[in-house]
């Protein structure tokens, strides 16, 4: 391992996505030890590289990391005890009304790389807040989607640079909101919670259904068979 792989505390090579995919368990158990800096940020990058409906990035992304905010967000899970070994927990919410609001730096952004054309930019100025609005009850559904293709991407990404996660959906909803301060924004919604660590326990994989349970060919009810 050279110096600096070692320094970030970074395998020496990135596990591939396949074995990201088949290798990754939730880890209930996680080592006191911190995330190199470098290493958190890459993974910032690599989690808001996901994809969202029309680029509109509705996720907004909270890194608990404080020793008290990991008590109070642990509180809010059910005393849940991975938020406090691990030495961050990524909350992972939604903005409901993130559509609605100025996107001109992704329009921008768009522009300049060439990805959108400016007739696509003018089109989607009128489509996107169309779209969004017409969603209607539905708003908070379509943001949590954005947010949890984002957490994906957080967790698989973790599993490849050596470090463990675990999905948490066992929280308060209100409660989580008034540890990251949103206590005042109804449109907000929580996604998921992310605890990322070093695992300390092995990864017990609990198995997956035959496919014949829930994979389909045309119809529900109609069985893959491989
Ligand atoms: C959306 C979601 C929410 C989950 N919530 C919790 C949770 O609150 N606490 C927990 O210990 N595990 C939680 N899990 C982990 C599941 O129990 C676990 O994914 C499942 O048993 C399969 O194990 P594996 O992830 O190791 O394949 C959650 C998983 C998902 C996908």
């Amino acid at each position: 391992m050279n110096p600096i792989t070692q320094e970030l505390n970074l395998q020496a090579q990135p596990l591939d996505v396949p074995s990201a995919i088949f290798q990754r368990r939730s880890i209930k158990t996680f080592k006191p030890d911190p995330i190199a800096p470098e290493l958190l940020r890459q993974l910032v990058e690599l989690t808001v590289a996901a994809p969202s409906s029309f680029n509109i990035q509705d996720w907004r992304i909270i890194l608990v990391q404080d020793e008290a905010q990991k008590v109070a967000l642990s509180e809010a899970a059910w005393n849940q005890k991975q938020i406090i070994q691990a030495p961050v927990t990524f909350v992972f919410a939604a903005d409901a009304m993130g559509g609605e609001k100025d996107l001109t730096p992704i329009y921008e952004q768009g522009l300049q790389t060439g990805a959108w054309p400016e007739g696509t930019v003018n089109y989607f100025k009128t489509a996107i807040p169309q779209f969004q609005s017409g969603l209607g009850n539905k708003r908070r559904e379509y943001a949590i989607k954005d947010a949890m293709i984002a957490a994906t991407h957080l967790v698989l990404a973790a599993e490849s640079l050596g470090l463990s996660t675990c999905f948490m959906n066992g929280w308060i909803e209100d409660k989580v909101k008034a540890v990251i301060g949103a206590t005042d924004d109804p449109n907000l919604a929580i996604a998921v919670l992310v605890p990322v660590g070093y695992a300390a326990e092995p990864r017990l994989n609990p198995g997956r259904l035959p496919f014949s349970h829930n994979v389909f060919v045309d119809r529900v009810g109609n069985p893959y068979q491989d």
